[in-house]
């Protein structure tokens, strides 16, 4: 031992200090509010309002069908959470209400970018008074207000509060494309109830793809017939689905992705095409060469039927286009289409693409629509009607607000690439330092997370959007200068919980997922594992293309999520560790427990690995745990004791962990950083003991600096 003096210190003082406090948690003592998306304008004031059995809601002003319907629902979430039953009659006096609604005017028809979403709470102990004047005002109120509900060991209550409040941006959106995956109508009315729990207000639904086309056309029935496996939306269920989502003040738009992604429409039209065919659904993953034949007449009429129905169908004004990700291959091949475009002077995919573009645009503009696209539709022949939808790198987003099209953003919000909330959340379509004048910065709309569906199932989509997608949702709501990462978490983890009685599945289903892998209901240590890791990211996974559309998606990757809450924790322990002593006391029992939990799991993963063969391919992760969870433990004792680790230590850990660090099964840990900085501190820290206080911080995180978290 090196300083038998600083370790018996140390350990006394630890001793007293758990004497006097509780084991750190790593969450604020003090109760915050968990809102989100942060309100505007938010001031808690001194008192509170009980919610009891005699609970009531009222509307005053003119009845509206969409807002009772949306107070109904609120009561009844409001006793799932606290188990009270509220009166059924008919409230006697609306203006003495537990919560009054002041609500001017149903608002537009149909959900609209310019819908006033603004709305004022009120609450103080006598009564809550929510005033907007538009029924999805109301709506976004409603979902604060729930929000709001805390319980004590006298009751429940909603804090006494002023907030008024309003969107950033008009157009918060989520995508979700139904066509790599279908999903049934019950996933969609779900997640459109996630949505509205976070004042998300538009459903982007991408309904067409190379692996299937997921729309009843009456029109062209082979679109459906020949391109879906049987797996669409039928007319009445699309019409459901629109009438769900303007319930709680959520626009649907569709996508119809062309003239590349187009492979499923071939198969029952390949007249479309610009080859032969014949064609089949797709059933890779990836970038495909069928695209329409943009030189041909007969594919506009098509168009122009196709979209006179749809446009009667989907009763939002904007109709998304796709055009993304199409190279022009078969464009390229086929003599007939160069001849086209030398005799128009179009000089290349490009500028037939910009052509297709103008066409489409006039189809739509004759029905009312207005038309948006994925950034590679940004040409100068471009109808400067049309919306950007930029996903590539938010370049195209200010090119195209510099360039007067309404624009928004995508690029940073893809939940399909499993990166963590924080990265998320700091992506900003117009972000304090952008260079965009205030009259350009007004054509960006807003943004929408999207949900492409290579690899989710109707069981895992739930879990790649939510909770995340609440963060996102807070960006494009909430004040620019909402930015606090640690609060941001503290309170998605509240709303993640609030988001299940929804009915979604995200966290339910983790547990379903890992029962099914072990074909037994004890799953502990296997819950354990799938808690530190996360599936790859970005498009590492199936890098060796063995996986089609038909693979089943049910192996450890995709039970496991993105952003790992438990690593998280593990990590804020760790960072807290080296802060000052008490932090020290508190923090090293509760890391010594997990790192113990790591050493001594592996006999019980092994077992179950063993006995199902779906897991074999995940057996090297129970192994590196056990490393893992070693070293830290190593690490801890030579930290608490301020003993120098042997020579050669350092570096044997730290090469352990690296090999330990790449992914098996396509899912990593997501424990390595605060394991390495264990490792390095405890090399490092008999000198680091004898500096003072002050240059130990710094010392220790120049030591541990890493890009990344
Ligand atoms: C896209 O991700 N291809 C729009």
């Amino acid at each position: 031992m090196k300083n038998p003096t600083i370790a018996i210190a140390l350990l006394l003082l630890c001793a007293l200090n758990s004497l006097a406090q509780p084991v750190d948690s790593a969450q604020p003592m003090s109760p915050q509010h968990h809102l989100m998306p942060v309100p505007a304008a938010v001031q808690f004031q001194m008192g509170r309002l009980k919610i009891d059995a005699s609970f009531t809601a009222s509307a005053v002003g003119p009845a509206d069908a969409r807002l009772a319907a949306g107070i109904q629902r609120a009561a009844r979430r409001l006793e799932g959470r606290t188990g009270l039953t509220f009166s059924r009659a008919p409230v006697s006096d609306p203006q003495t209400a537990t919560l009054r609604i002041e609500c001017k005017g149903p608002g537009s028809p149909v959900p609209s970018v310019s819908e006033d979403e603004s709305y004022a709470l009120d609450v103080t102990d006598r009564q809550a008074v929510l005033k907007a004047a538009t029924a999805v005002g109301a709506l976004r109120g409603l979902e604060t207000f729930l929000q709001l509900l805390e319980g004590d060991r006298i009751g429940y209550y909603i804090p006494a509060v002023s907030i008024q409040d309003r969107p950033r941006f008009p157009w918060r959106g989520l995508m979700i494309d139904a066509g790599r995956h279908f999903q049934p109508v019950e996933v969609i009315k779900r997640n459109l109830d996630g949505m509205a729990a976070v004042k998300l207000n538009v459903l982007h639904w991408h309904l067409s793809e190379d692996q299937g086309f997921r729309v009843e056309s009456k029109r062209y029935p082979r679109l459906q017939q020949m391109g879906s496996d049987g797996l669409y939306y039928t007319q009445e269920q699309v019409r459901e689905v629109i009438a769900y989502a303007r319930e709680r003040g959520i626009r649907v738009m569709p996508e119809f992705d062309m003239p590349g992604h187009a492979t499923s429409w071939l198969v029952g039209y390949p007249e479309l095409g610009s080859a032969p065919g014949p064609y089949a659904i797709e059933r890779k993953a990836g970038i495909f060469e069928p695209a329409f034949d943009p030189t041909r007449e007969p594919l506009y009429k098509f168009l122009e039927g196709f979209f006179t129905e749809m446009a009667g169908l989907f009763i939002d004004d904007y109709i998304h286009i796709g055009g993304d990700e199409n190279e022009g291959h078969q464009w390229t091949s086929n003599p007939q289409i160069q001849a086209f475009m030398k005799a128009r002077g179009l000089k290349d995919n490009h500028a037939l693409q910009a052509y297709f573009n103008q066409r489409l645009s006039e189809i739509l503009q004759k029905l009312g629509k207005k038309m948006i696209g994925w950034d590679e539709i940004l040409h100068p022949n471009l109808p400067n009607d049309t919306v950007i939808h930029s996903w590539r790198g938010p370049a195209s987003l200010v090119e195209a607000a510099r360039k007067g099209y309404d624009s928004i953003l995508s690029a940073g919000y893809y939940v399909d690439l499993m990166y963590p909330t924080w990265q998320h959340y700091q992506a900003d379509p117009v972000a304090a330092d952008s260079a965009l004048s205030e009259k350009e910065a007004a054509h960006i709309l807003g943004g929408e997370a999207a949900m492409w569906s290579e690899w989710v199932s109707p069981d895992t989509i739930d879990s790649r959007i939510w909770p995340r997608t609440a963060a996102i949702a807070e960006r494009l709501w909430s004040p620019r200068n909402v930015t606090d990462v640690d609060d941001m978490y503290r309170r998605l983890e509240a709303i993640s919980v609030e988001l299940e009685e929804l009915g979604l599945t995200h966290e339910k289903n983790v547990a379903m997922m890992l029962r099914r892998l072990a074909g037994s209901k004890e799953i502990g240590p296997l819950k354990t594992l799938v808690s530190i890791v996360e599936p790859v990211k970005h498009y590492r996974r199936n890098q060796d293309r063995s996986a089609t559309m038909l693979t089943p998606l049910t192996r450890l990757i995709d039970a496991a999520r993105a952003d790992s809450e438990a690593g998280r924790r593990f990590a804020a322990l760790v960072d807290g560790l080296l802060r000052d002593v008490p932090t020290f006391c508190r923090n090293q029992e509760r890391i010594k427990m997990t790192l113990t939990d790591w050493r001594d799991i592996r006999p019980a993963l092994d077992a179950m690995i063993d006995k199902s063969p779906v897991l074999r391919e995940a057996e090297q992760l129970p192994r590196d745990l056990a490393e893992i969870g070693g070293a830290g433990l190593e690490a801890l004792s030579y930290l608490a004791a301020d003993l120098a680790p042997p020579d050669g230590w350092r570096d044997a850990r730290l090469s352990m962990l690296e090999q330990a660090a790449k992914p098996k099964a396509e899912v990593e840990f997501a424990i390595i950083e605060p394991v390495r900085k264990l490792i390095i501190l405890a090399a490092a820290m008999p000198g680091l003991k004898s500096l003072p206080q002050s240059q130990w911080k710094d010392r220790v995180l120049t030591l541990t600096a890493h890009k990344g978290r």
